[in-house]
């Protein structure tokens, strides 16, 4: 179900043509200000000592761009980036191999770090701390550990997980971003650039339409921009215009404010059978038949960005706001519209 949701943050084969729309350096990354700002003094700050940049770990929900800010940040270093993910690194040797042929300054990512085996994560450790490996040969009684340095390099992890992540690997991060879901303004500019970038002519309208409705996500943004195009190449002549975009994107199924059917499902169904809440991530998964780490990682974060769910330590809640987007009426709640709260 999940792998043919449209509205999902996650990376799809159709999204391949990302690779032209990833702005390539700090001034072109829009939004994401106070870690634009702070990155940029640390990378200005190690370019002047001639050092290689603090370990950092980059953490949010995915689509947010936490691919692209790695390959900013090797791009801003002058240095070689080198590229693998958690799940790629099936033994320790994997990971040694690797860290043994960076050169000084090179910036290894590795996206989804918190899924890297316990063995694979302990290699890092030295590794991040003291630049150095232990290599051991042969085995049994014959086995030799040999200990080497390596260059100074700048390991950036990503996840969508932080709270995954074991402390000791955590703590060896000098620098912990986190990334924020973008406003439809700062979705707007990215929609826009991205146009420009695959020729299709938009009016202001049109790219606003697809900002505010893109789950604050640029990966989504830069998606539904596509579908929209075909749409207005097809019916439109060619031109995003403000209805073009309202007509396309209704036919994904996804409402004005960016929730497709699957969000709405989750909604009514804590509404329908749970009265709004509180309902346990548990039970909310079974009965909506999502996994549970996908709705905390992917479904939650927009639905509490719109201020439309609440977590509290009894359960998940539905505010006010959320009942009247469904257009429900929410038990206790007077015919002005306020909840009276039972104290
Ligand atoms: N700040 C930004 N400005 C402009 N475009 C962006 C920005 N952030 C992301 N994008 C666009 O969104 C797409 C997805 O970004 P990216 O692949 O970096 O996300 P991610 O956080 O690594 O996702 P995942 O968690 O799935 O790995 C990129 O192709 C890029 O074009
Ligand atoms: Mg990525």
């Amino acid at each position: 179900m999940f792998e043919d949701r449209f509205m999902d943050a996650g990376y799809h084969p159709e999204d391949a043509a990302e690779q032209s729309l990833r702005p390539k350096t700090l001034r072109d990354y829009i939004g994401q200000n106070a870690v634009k700002d702070s990155l940029s003094i640390y990378i200005q700050a190690a370019l002047s000592r001639r050092d290689a940049l603090d370990h950092i770990l980059l953490y949010g929900p995915p689509g947010l761009g936490k691919t692209t800010l790695a390959n900013i940040v090797a791009a801003e270093m002058g240095s070689n980036i080198r590229i693998t993910s958690g799940p790629a690194i099936e033994r320790p040797g994997d990971l040694l191999s690797i860290i043994t042929n960076l050169n000084q300054g090179d910036v290894l990512f590795i996206d989804e770090i918190h899924r890297l085996s316990r063995t694979a994560e302990e290699v890092l450790y030295s590794a991040m701390e003291d630049f150095a490996v232990d290599i051991v040969t042969g085995k049994g009684p014959m086995a030799n550990s040999i200990h080497m340095t390596v260059p100074r390099f700048t390991l950036i992890g990503a996840t969508t997980r932080a709270g995954q992540l074991s402390a000791p690997l955590r703590d060896r991060f000098g620098i912990l971003f986190r990334l924020e879901m973008y406003s439809p303004q700062e979705l707007a500019k990215i929609v826009g650039r991205s146009a420009s970038i695959l020729n299709v002519e938009a009016a202001p309208e049109g790219i606003l339409e697809i900002a505010r409705r893109s789950r604050g996500t640029p990966r989504i943004a830069n998606r539904m921009l596509k579908r929209v195009r075909d749409y207005a190449q097809v019916k439109g002549g060619g031109v995003i215009t403000l209805d073009i975009a309202r007509e396309a994107i209704a036919m994904q199924g996804v409402d004005e404010l960016g929730l497709d059917k699957t969000d709405r499902t989750m909604l009514t169904t804590m509404m329908d059978k749970f009265g709004g809440g509180p309902v346990g991530l548990d039970t909310l998964a079974a009965t909506t038949g999502e996994d549970a780490i996908t709705i905390e990682d992917v479904y939650e974060p927009y639905l509490m960005q719109l201020g439309f769910l609440m977590r509290t330590p009894r359960g998940r809640i539905c505010t006010p706001a959320a009942w009247q987007h469904m257009g429900r009426t929410q038990p206790g709640a007077a015919a002005d519209g306020q909840v009276r709260m039972e104290l």
